[in-house]
């Protein structure tokens, strides 16, 4: 496994541009869209719903292809779902019909591998899920699901994996349980994140930077880092530095939304 070096980023894309033809015309999802991950950095992206974040995620998964551009993995083009890289959804995706065991081995199944049956076990402890591979998805709550859904993801041993609001559907508790667990499993074993969230709080919690795309077509349209020491406590999350941060972003993604309105005189007078 490749984990690239200083120069090379783990994982780039170049002017992605994203075309869905559809029945009632073309729809431009992403323009030019151009952006680095460092290998085993943790990235968030956020920006207005419909802004192409999903669009992104998939292109860069290899699962969608690009209208024009391309997603660069250790400096070479993805050009189809790649070993190398996870994908976790909004939703677990687990197969009711398996139990938890069952649906973890379902990919290696598929690709007619044998499982790491002693990693398993390991992420699956690390997750709390130790002793459950017996239980069907429906005897499972829907934050041991999306602990599940990880596992599964983590267990191929994927060098970057991806995330698309992967906690969207919990409660804010679970969820908050769910951020300092990825943050647990980055530290013991760190591999490079893309993370798409529509929490501001989230992102900035879980990662190095944040990049705010623009409303549609999605386009970077600002970046920030996060420099808070790790583990990052519930402490550091309140202070006024990540009060700042979060509302910089917030404005930014409500700007953006405002500024894809024509506006109306009443709002140009005075
Ligand atoms: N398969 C598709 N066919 C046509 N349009 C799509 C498809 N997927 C997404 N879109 C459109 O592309 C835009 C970006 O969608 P998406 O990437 O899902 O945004 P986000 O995840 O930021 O909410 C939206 O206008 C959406 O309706
Ligand atoms: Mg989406």
């Amino acid at each position: 496994m490749n984990t690239g070096d200083a120069k090379t980023p783990k994982l780039g894309v170049r002017e992605a541009t994203k075309i869905y033809h559809t029945a009632s015309g073309d729809l431009l999802a992403l323009d030019r869209c151009t952006l680095h991950v460092a290998a085993n950095e943790i990235v968030s992206v956020v920006g207005p719903s419909g802004c192409g974040k999903t669009t992104l995620l998939w292109s860069m998964s290899g699962l969608h292809g690009l209208s024009d551009g391309e997603i660069l993995l250790d400096g070479k083009p993805v050009t189809g779902p790649h070993p190398d890289i996870g994908l976790v959804f909004q939703e677990a995706n687990l197969l009711p019909w398996r139990n938890l065991d069952a649906n973890i081995n379902f990919p290696f199944e598929i690709k007619g591998e044998k499982p790491d049956r002693a990693w398993i076990a390991h992420l699956l402890d690390r997750v709390g899920l130790d002793g459950f591979g017996g239980k069907f998805p429906r005897e499972l709550s829907g934050g041991m699901q999306q602990r599940a859904a990880i596992v599964r993801a983590l267990s191929l041993k994927p060098s970057v994996l991806l995330m698309d609001e992967p906690f969207g559907a919990l409660d804010s508790f679970t969820r908050d349980e769910m951020n300092r667990l990825v943050e647990e499993i980055w530290l013991d074993a760190p591999t490079t994140i893309v993370f798409i969230t529509h929490s501001i709080e989230e992102a900035i919690f879980l990662s190095d930077r944040v990049i705010v795309l623009s409303p549609r077509p999605g386009r970077v349209a600002k970046e920030y880092p996060v420099p808070f020491p790790r583990p990052r406590s519930m402490e550091i999350m309140a202070t006024r530095e990540v009060f700042d941060l979060t509302n910089a972003i917030k404005m930014d993604i409500v700007g953006g939304r405002a500024g894809t309105k024509a506006r109306r005189p009443a709002e140009t007078a005075a």
